[in-house]
C-alpha cells in the first residue's frame, strides 16, 4: 500500500554526498514537525490520521453517505481549494476521471463553487434537472465568496424543489465547529454538519469529513483510506532520511531547488491522476510559495502532454525536474490482432496497454534524462483506498518537511487571504471600506496610465497618417 520513491535516475544530478550533507537538516525539520516546535505548529492535526475522525464521526459520515446514496441521483459538492481538490482528486483516482459518465455511477458527484464562471454554474444546475439532488457545502472559514455564492443558488434550488423541511434534510455542511456564517446558518436551518478540525488547514484536509463524505457517498471505502494514511504515518515517523522516503523526497526537492531548478512537474501516465496533480499543486504551491521562495509546482499527464509540453521539457529552457507517478490500471486492456494488419500494430497483439504505457514511460524517461531533466519516480501499488491514503500522507509529510527545509511556514497562506480581502473590498462588503477606497485609487491610477497610453498611440498613428476611420475607437476600447 505504501508508495515507493525511486531515486535511481537522479544520480547524474545529485550526489550521495549532497544527500548526506542535507540529511541532518531534514532530521531537524522532522524533529521540529514531530515535536510541534516549528512554524505553523497549530496546524498539525493531519500528522496523526487516526485522530482526525473519531469512530462515532466516521459512522455518522457513513450513515449520511448511505442516505445520500439512497435518496439522491446527484450530490453537488460545493467548495474551493482545499475544500474541493482533495475530494475530486481522490474520486477520480479511485473511480475514474469519467466517473459521472459511466453507467452505474450513482450518485453522480458534481462540483460547484470552485469558479465564478456563470456558464459552469448554470451547467451544474442543468445537470441536476430531473434528478434527486443533495448538497454538501464545504468551507472551513464559512465565508469564502465562490462557494458561498454557489451554495446560495443550490439552497434556493432545493428549497423551491423540495420545500424547507426536505431541503434541509438534503443539505450537509462541512465547516468549522463553531465559527463562520455557514456554521451559523446550518444551526439556524437544522442542516447536518461535519467538523473540519481547527488544527487542519484546507490543503491538508482531504482525510477529514471534507474529503470523506463525498467519497463515502460515491461508495469509496473511507475506513481503508484512513488505514492507508495511518500505515504511512507510522512508516514516515522514522527520522532517518535513509529509512523515510517522505524525508528523502523533501531533501531531493530542496537540493534541486538550491541548484537552480525552478519548477517540479508531477507527471502521471493516467488521466485518472490529473486531479491529483491539481491537489498536489495547491498543497505545495500554497505551502512553499512565500517569501519569494519555492519551487513552482506544475503537473502534466503523459502521453497527452508529451504532445504539447513534451517539446519544452526536452529542449526548452532547463528549469524543471520531474516526479513521475506510476500506478497499474484497475484492469488492463489487451490488444487483439487485426486481419490484414493495415496499421502494422499486430506485433503488439496480446500485450496489455499498460505494457505499452510502460514503454512510453521508459522512452520518455531516457529522452528527458538525455535532455538534462532530473527524474524521480513514485510507484503506487494500486488505484485503491489504502494506497491513496498512504500517498496523500506521503505528500503531506514531504510537503511540511520541504517547507521547513526551505525556511517557510508551510501551513499559512497569506497570499490567498490577500486576494480574498481585495475581492470583498471591491465588491463593497461591509467592513472593508478603507481597503476599497485604497484599491479604487490604485485602479483609477492604472486606468489613467492606460488612457495616457491610448492617447499616445492615437497621437503616433496620426503623425504617421496611419489612422483609419475606426482606429480611435479601437484604441480607446483597448
Ligand atoms: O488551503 C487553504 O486553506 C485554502 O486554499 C482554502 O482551502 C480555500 O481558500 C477554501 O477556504 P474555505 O474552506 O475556508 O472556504
Amino acid at each position: 500500500m505504501l508508495p515507493t520513491l525511486n531515486t535511481a535516475f537522479i544520480k547524474d544530478f545529485i550526489t550521495e554526498g549532497e544527500i548526506e550533507a542535507a540529511a541532518p537538516y531534514a532530521e531537524t525539520a522532522h524533529r521540529l514537525l514531530g515535536g510541534g516546535n516549528g512554524p505553523g505548529s497549530d496546524f498539525l492535526g493531519w500528522l496523526c490520521p487516526s485522530d482526525l475522525v473519531s469512530s462515532e464521526e466516521l459512522a455518522r459520515i457513513n450513515s449520511a453517505a448511505a442516505r445520500i446514496r439512497q435518496d439522491s441521483d446527484v450530490l453537488v459538492v460545493i467548495g474551493i481549494g482545499g475544500s474541493y481538490l482533495g475530494a475530486r482528486a481522490a474520486l477520480e483516482f479511485l473511480r475514474s476521471q469519467s466517473y459521472n459518465l459511466l453507467p452505474g455511477s450513482s450518485p453522480q458527484i458534481l462540483f460547484a463553487g470552485n469558479t465564478l464562471g456563470a456558464d459552469a454554474l448554470r451547467d451544474v444546475i442543468r445537470l441536476c434537472e430531473g434528478k434527486r439532488v443533495s448538497v454538501n457545502v464545504i468551507s472551513k472559514s464559512g465565508t469564502t465568496t465562490e462557494p458561498a455564492l454557489a451554495f446560495r443558488v443550490f439552497r434556493e434550488l432545493l428549497y423551491s424543489r423540495y420545500g424547507k423541511e426536505e431541503a434541509a434534510r438534503r443539505i450537509y455542511c462541512t465547516t468549522d465547529k463553531a465559527r463562520g456564517t455557514l456554521k451559523t446558518l446550518a444551526g439556524k436551518e437544522g442542516y447536518e454538519t461535519f467538523v473540519i478540525p481547527d488544527d487542519v488547514g484546507g490543503r491538508y484536509s482531504v482525510l477529514t469529513p471534507v474529503g470523506l463524505l463525498p467519497l463515502a457517498a460515491a461508495g469509496c471505502d473511507i475506513g481503508a483510506l484512513l488505514e492507508g494514511a495511518g500505515a504511512a504515518a507510522e512508516k514516515y515517523s522514522e527520522p532517518s532520511v535513509y529509512k523515510n522516503d517522505a524525508c528523502l523526497y523533501a531533501i531531493i526537492r530542496n537540493i534541486l531547488y538550491r541548484k537552480g531548478y525552478m519548477a517540479e512537474s508531477l507527471v502521471s501516465y493516467d488521466p485518472d491522476l490529473v486531479m491529483l496533480g491539481e491537489w498536489y499543486k495547491q498543497l505545495f504551491g500554497e505551502s512553499e510559495g512565500k517569501d519569494k521562495k519555492g519551487l513552482l509546482p506544475v503537473s502534466m499527464c503523459f502521453s497527452t502532454d508529451l504532445h504539447s509540453l513534451g517539446q519544452f521539457v526536452q529542449d526548452g529552457r532547463s528549469l524543471l525536474f520531474e516526479t513521475v507517478l506510476k500506478v497499474p490500471p484497475r484492469e488492463d486492456f489487451f490488444l487483439k490482432p487485426e486481419e490484414g494488419d493495415f496499421d502494422g500494430l499486430n506485433f503488439l497483439t496480446g500485450q496489455g496497454l499498460s505494457a505499452v504505457n510502460h514503454k512510453a514511460f521508459a522512452g520518455t524517461l531516457l529522452a528527458h534524462l538525455e535532455g538534462g531533466v532530473p527524474n524521480l519516480t513514485i510507484d503506487i501499488p494500486a488505484k485503491d483506498e489504502k494506497s491513496l491514503g498512504a500517498l496523500i500522507y506521503f505528500f503531506e509529510k514531504a510537503c511540511a518537511l520541504s517547507g521547513y527545509l526551505l525556511g517557510v511556514n508551510p501551513f499559512d497562506q497569506p497570499g490567498v487571504e490577500e486576494y480574498k480581502k481585495n475581492m470583498f473590498a471591491l465588491l463593497g462588503k461591509a467592513g472593508y471600506e478603507e481597503r476599497k477606497k485604497a484599491l479604487e485609487e490604485k485602479l483609477d491610477y492604472l486606468k489613467s496610465v492606460a488612457r495616457a497610453e491610448v492617447a499616445e498611440k492615437i497621437k503616433i498613428a496620426r503623425e504617421f497618417g496611419d489612422i483609419s476611420e475606426n482606429a480611435e475607437f479601437d484604441a480607446a476600447k483597448e
